[in-house]
């Protein structure tokens, strides 16, 4: 890591053309804001903080940034040159250091790149070393200008080339290099005689050259390193090429995707060798998977830790819970928050649970409603069954100890226990709490009247 680089990262702008009310470096890419993967670049390069230039909810950007930076205030937003000046404070020393300038909205730039950047640099002692690509499409991007002699010249930004220039398909990635000292004195003598009537960064290009010193350019293999979050369109792109990077090092840990293009997840999620994961799944923030398991299609999980070997289900929706090594949920199965599903626990089609703790081996295996519960060791709950949680005021608690049986369509009114080992015959309402190894039984007794249907049949016929 060079000793003598400073950062400075741009994210004082809005972001107009997202049309939000978010500024533009808090949208988030695979779950995190897009100026967190800036970060992590800076911090990859440099041990020292960046200075982030904040302006536009600058306490929002803050406090997303917390202590990970320094920060410099732009209070109005002149231009990507002004912008940079208000470092000026916070790197006074800095006159002999490189200083690296980052865009807070090109968050797909590898460090791999940037260390090419910073090699340039030295070894052709550039004041100027810049990064470009060569896009598709070169869009809105500052145009490179080049002399006969390929010599980078000057960055014509977009809104200001003509024609000809316009046609250029090498850009500016926003991405640069300079010397400290050069860096601060020019910027005070940019001038704003161009379309958007703003002080360019990229301007000093030239102006370095004028006065004889060595600019020096990078074309970036991969131009999606350098893609510029400035519209929703090119927000999506983002977020699919971290996507793809995420899947791609997870296939080389041992994860098998039988579809990667159609699954949804985010950077922060972890999963083991010899997963498989099914077609249109999505995991989401801190969720973690353990190795061996089987994520069937349309799973959806959110801050979910899940063990070894476990088997999710078609359709399950798991939230803020945790799943043990060879449990098994779904399909169509309900995790809210505060489940905790023990080992070897199976929660099977169209069950609901909410603040449950299921202890090993434990199955609701059909259609039922578990809340606020502390389901016990091999516990096992009957299709149907509810616990009745809520008497319009309170949350309460249901307790199965080990061992019980539930049977089907049972209805648990909390606050109740049912005793180690107890049963509750089909069809009850559990009001009173239930000794251990008793049978509790709610339901009245059957009647059977013989010969009725046949009664009731012979008299519609006569009525005809
Ligand atoms: C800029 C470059 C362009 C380059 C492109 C690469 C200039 C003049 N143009 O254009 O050559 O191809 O990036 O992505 O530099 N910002 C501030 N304060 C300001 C203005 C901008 O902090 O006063 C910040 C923005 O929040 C953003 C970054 O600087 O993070 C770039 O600004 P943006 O307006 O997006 O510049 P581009 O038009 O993309
Ligand atoms: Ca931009």
């Amino acid at each position: 890591m060079p000793q003598n680089l400073e950062v400075i990262i741009l994210a004082a702008g809005l972001g107009t053309r997202m049309k939000s009310a978010t500024v533009k470096v808090l949208h988030r890419a695979a779950g995190r804001p897009i100026i967190e993967y800036v970060l992590d670049l800076a911090a990859d390069v440099s041990d020292q903080p960046p200075v982030v230039i904040v302006g536009h909810q600058r306490e929002a950007v803050q406090k997303t940034i917390g202590n990970r930076a320094r920060f410099a205030v732009q209070e109005q937003q002149l231009g990507t040159g002004h912008a940079v000046l208000q470092a000026a404070g916070a790197l006074e020393g800095a006159k002999d250091r490189r200083i690296l300038i980052l865009s807070g909205d090109v968050p797909l730039t590898r460090p791999a790149t940037l260390k090419k950047l910073i090699e340039r640099h030295e070894l052709e002692r550039n004041a100027l070393t810049l990064l470009t690509m060569k896009p598709d499409d070169p869009a809105m991007y500052g145009r490179i200008v080049r002399d006969k002699d390929d010599a980078v010249v000057k960055i014509v930004e977009a809104k200001d080339a003509n024609a000809e220039e316009k046609k250029i398909g090498e850009v500016n990635a926003g991405i640069y290099i300079f010397n400290g000292e050069d860096l601060f004195k020019n910027l005070r003598n940019l001038s704003t005689n161009n379309a958007q009537g703003e002080y360019y960064l990229t301007d000093l290009l030239a102006v370095l050259r004028s006065q004889g010193q060595r600019v020096g350019a990078v074309v970036a293999d991969d131009p999606a390193e350098a893609i510029g979050v400035n519209s929703r369109s090119e927000l999506a792109t983002v977020e699919s090429v971290i996507q793809q990077r995420v899947v791609d090092r997870l296939m080389s840990e041992g994860v098998t995707f039988r579809n990667p293009a159609t699954v949804v997840i985010d950077s922060t999620v972890t999963i083991g060798a010899d997963t498989v994961v099914y077609p249109f799944v999505t995991l989401e923030g801190m969720t973690r998977i353990g190795e061996g398991c089987v994520v069937e299609p349309g799973v959806h999980l959110i801050n979910t830790k899940v063990g070894d070997d476990v088997h999710l289900k078609t359709g399950t929706v798991a939230d803020d819970s945790t799943i043990e090594d060879e449990a098994s949920v779904g399909p169509y199965a309900h995790l809210r928050p505060g489940t905790h599903l023990g080992k070897h626990v199976k929660v099977g089609n169209f069950v609901e649970t909410k603040k449950a703790v299921f202890g090993e081996g434990a199955k609701a295996s059909h259609l039922s409603y578990i809340g606020d519960a502390e389901i016990g060791k091999d516990v096992n709950i009957g299709a149907g069954t509810i616990t009745c949680n809520y008497d319009g005021v309170n949350k309460n608690k249901t307790i199965l100890e080990d061992g019980v049986f539930i049977g089907s369509d049972t209805q648990l009114v909390a606050p109740v226990r049912v005793g180690q080992g107890a049963y509750v015959g089909a069809g009850s309402t559990i009001t009173k709490d239930v000794p251990a190894d008793a049978l509790a039984l709610s339901r009245t007794p059957q009647k059977v009247i013989p010969g009725w249907a046949t009664r009731r049949r012979e008299g519609l016929k006569k009525r005809e």
